[in-house]
């Protein structure tokens, strides 16, 4: 990596979306406690992870990531995990069945705590608060107490990731992640739910294994078939954490982000003379850029010249995010941008950040049908730009809330306070999720 680059040269730059923490000694007792403590992903597995993102860049893979809009410390259990990781599984395997090829799956899991705002303070019946920045710095509680932003959370949720990773890592590995029983947990959903009407999908891949089974190909002879690859994500916003858990790998003596396998850098954020562009420059993990609408090509071209000046295949994704109806508009444009440098990038679709919209009775929600239709104003310019729709971003979760509305669950307005439990932006619940995996497929099956 470049010379004039060190960990901490970020500090030097204007910064944005970070808090002031108000007592300097708590501060730099929990950076020094993280600076101290094992990194939660290794240097070997944030290289696979490139590789196989470098196969997405060239057509040969498609991307799955998800997860929670924010990690909660209130949500934080054994089950919340386990259920996001399974959908996200269900989904994969229904995706690769259709994409005819290997999906590479990311959770925003482990380390996904900081959130950007687009308002510095929030105001509630004529009270005026700083606005929750995640569980990692504030508390979601509307008092003037719980806004202080405070460090010592930094190692709360430091301690909650590495418990994720190893829960993730345990059910990965340790034969929970098999095919057979992934895609039984898939027919139990068709068979017994509104989702039925995608049985016929969900009984080919059953064909597709039995057949496998038949012919000697079983889960004790092929390892792929019981043990998954899974990597973590989440968006590089709260500098002092990432730098205190950046290690140099000791085979290679780069420089890699400890904190999680991909990290990305958000819309609010991508400023190119900024601090997180300066952070994520110099560690060697594959990195995400979320593109909005403000993201002019100019720009996009300075941003993968500066993250990415080697042009290393799997290094960039970039995360497309604005809005249905919108995508025309936008990313042809920087398709071709991509395309004038030669820059080898993955294209994901995050059809969820372009498409927040406020109901009559005061939900922060999302609509199943202009996700769906922001997925594919995605494939369909991909097609006539000849770019590769290389992948998907959702915010989801394993559990049935009730955030966004539509779906074969029918989730309306009226219900989204029945279980409305984000910590910031509205999830797919886990039927919206697998369904909207089944109509990505249905996208992908005119790809091959
Ligand atoms: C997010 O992914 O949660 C997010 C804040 O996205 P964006 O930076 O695209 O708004
Ligand atoms: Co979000």
């Amino acid at each position: 990596m470049s010379e004039d680059w060190n960990k901490s040269s970020w500090r030097a730059l204007p910064r944005v979306q970070m808090p002031d923490w108000p007592d300097k000694d708590q501060l730099d007792w929990a950076e020094y406690r993280l600076r101290k403590s094992p990194p939660l992903v290794f240097a070997g597995e944030v290289r696979r992870l490139k590789r196989q993102l470098g196969e997405v860049s060239e057509g040969r893979a498609f991307l799955l990531q998800g997860g929670d809009c924010a990690e909660s410390f209130a949500e934080y259990s054994a089950d919340t995990i386990r259920d996001t990781f399974s959908v996200l599984l269900q989904m994969a395997v229904v995706l690769t069945f259709s994409a005819k090829c290997s999906v590479v799956k990311i959770g925003r899991m482990a380390g996904q705590f900081a959130k950007p705002r687009s308002a510095p303070t929030e105001i509630r019946n004529g009270t005026e608060l700083p606005s929750y920045r995640g569980d990692i710095i504030n508390d979601l509680e509307f008092t003037a107490e719980s806004r202080i932003p405070d460090a010592n959370r930094m190692l709360r949720a430091y301690s909650q990731s590495a418990a994720t990773i190893n829960l993730l890592r345990a059910f990965s590995q340790g034969g929970y992640a098999d095919i057979h029983r992934v895609h039984a947990w898939t027919l139990e959903f068709t068979r017994s739910s509104e989702i039925r009407k995608y049985d016929a999908l969900a009984e080919r891949i059953t064909d597709a294994l039995d057949f496998m089974e038949a012919a000697g190909m079983n889960s004790e002879k092929i390892s792929t078939l019981k043990k998954v690859d899974f990597y973590t994500s989440h968006e590089a916003l709260l500098l002092e954490f990432e730098e205190a858990l950046c290690r140099v790998d000791s085979l290679t003596g780069d420089s890699v982000a400890g904190s999680g396998h991909l990290i990305w850098i958000g819309d609010r954020t991508r400023q190119p003379d900024g601090a997180h562009v300066e952070f994520c420059r110099g560690v060697v993990n594959p990195l995400g850029i979320k593109c909005g609408p403000s993201l002019t090509p100019e720009d996009l071209k300075v941003l993968l010249q500066r993250l990415n000046p080697d042009n290393e295949a799997g290094r960039i994704t970039l995360i497309a995010r604005f809005g249905r109806g919108k995508v025309a508009d936008y990313l042809p444009k920087l398709i071709r941008a991509v395309s004038d440098e030669g820059a080898k990038v993955v294209w994901a679709c995050d059809p969820m950040h372009g498409n927040t919209v406020k109901t009559d009775n005061g939900y922060k929600t999302r609509r199943f049908g202009s996700i769906l239709g922001e997925v594919k104003e995605f494939f369909q310019i991909h097609s006539a730009e000849g770019s590769y729709p290389g992948g998907v971003h959702f915010e989801m979760t394993g559990k049935d809330v009730t955030e966004c509305t539509g779906g074969v669950s029918a989730v309306s307005d009226e219900n989204l306070g029945d279980r409305y439990h984000t910590a910031c932006d509205p999830r797919l619940n886990s039927t919206q999720a697998l369904e909207l995996a089944f109509l990505v497929a249905e996208e992908l099956q005119t790809l091959r």
